[in-house]
């Protein structure tokens, strides 16, 4: 067998850091060849890819913007080229300011569906063509459940959530059937990123969260990247369209 062809390769959205950053380790320990990839944080960028050469793993670092349409053709191209198709995308990448709709200007606001919505749009399509060629083809979604109750301080987090697990509930049955990729989300509960800006310090905060957890702790982002193989390597490959809590309980407190 060509070796190109028998390599697993998976691409990670937004894996200079936090909860992205996680995922890409995972699958490489798991002998996915990992694309990381990361918008403006070169350095965390190669960071990544570092550590999972340093345990043994392969991959490659690029820099993707998820909102622009040639950025992710182009991230699209070098893996056809490569290795002709994609086991796994990770649609990841999130950036957000978290204000509220009086503070905000249109382009803050924007920010949230750029990378999350339109970004896991842009990703998911262009990939696809690539996953058909795999043969345990998967797309996970990196969502939560913050569309449920809306923040007004992180209102486009929140409203852009809600599109994206929309669009997840859609994708998870239109490319399943289309095509036999399956998609399933994972869904964090509290992650010390800095997804979270000032708040990541505010320790106080942090005891909160933990307390109010049935396990009493916030979730580290190994939770979150643990989450992701049980969903691909499921040995009967009928995972598809799960809403995947990684909060220990939160969301039905
Ligand atoms: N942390 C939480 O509590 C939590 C809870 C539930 C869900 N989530 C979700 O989990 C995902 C990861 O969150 P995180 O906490 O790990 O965030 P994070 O630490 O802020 O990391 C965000 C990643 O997205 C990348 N990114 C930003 N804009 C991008 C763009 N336009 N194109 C491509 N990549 C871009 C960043 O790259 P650069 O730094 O290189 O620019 C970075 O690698 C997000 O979708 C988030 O909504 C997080």
């Amino acid at each position: 067998m060509n070796p190109k062809n028998s390599q697993k390769v998976a691409l990670v959205t937004g894996s200079s850091k936090g909860i992205g950053q996680a995922i890409a380790k995972r699958l490489a320990k798991e002998g996915y060849f990992v694309y990381v990839t990361y918008h403006e944080n070169e350095k965390g960028g190669k960071l990544t890819l570092d550590e999972i050469k340093q345990n043994g793993g392969e991959g490659d670092v690029w820099k993707l913007d998820v909102s622009d349409e040639k950025s992710v053709v182009k991230i699209m191209d070098l893996i056809m080229n490569k290795f002709g198709h994609l086991d796994v995308l990770v649609n990841n990448a999130c950036r957000d300011i978290s204000k509220s709709m009086e503070e905000s200007s249109l382009e803050e606001w924007k920010l949230a569906f750029d990378t999350k919505v339109h970004g896991a749009w842009l990703c998911t399509k262009h990939a696809i063509s690539l996953l058909q060629k795999s043969k345990n083809p998967n797309v996970i979604i990196i969502s939560s459940n913050a569309d449920e109750r809306p923040d007004k301080e992180i209102l486009s987090y929140a409203v852009a959530t809600g599109a994206l697990n929309t669009f997840f509930k859609a994708v998870s049955v239109h490319l399943a059937s289309e095509y036999g990729i399956r998609v399933n989300a994972v869904m964090p509960g509290q992650v010390r990123t800095d997804n979270w800006g000032e708040l990541r310090n505010d320790d106080k905060l942090w005891g909160k969260f933990a307390e109010d957890n049935p396990l009493k702790r916030v979730a580290k982002v190994e939770d979150i990247a643990d989450a992701v193989p049980i969903l691909i390597n499921d040995p009967h490959r009928f995972l598809n369209g799960n809403m995947f809590f990684v909060n220990g309980g939160g969301h039905l407190t």
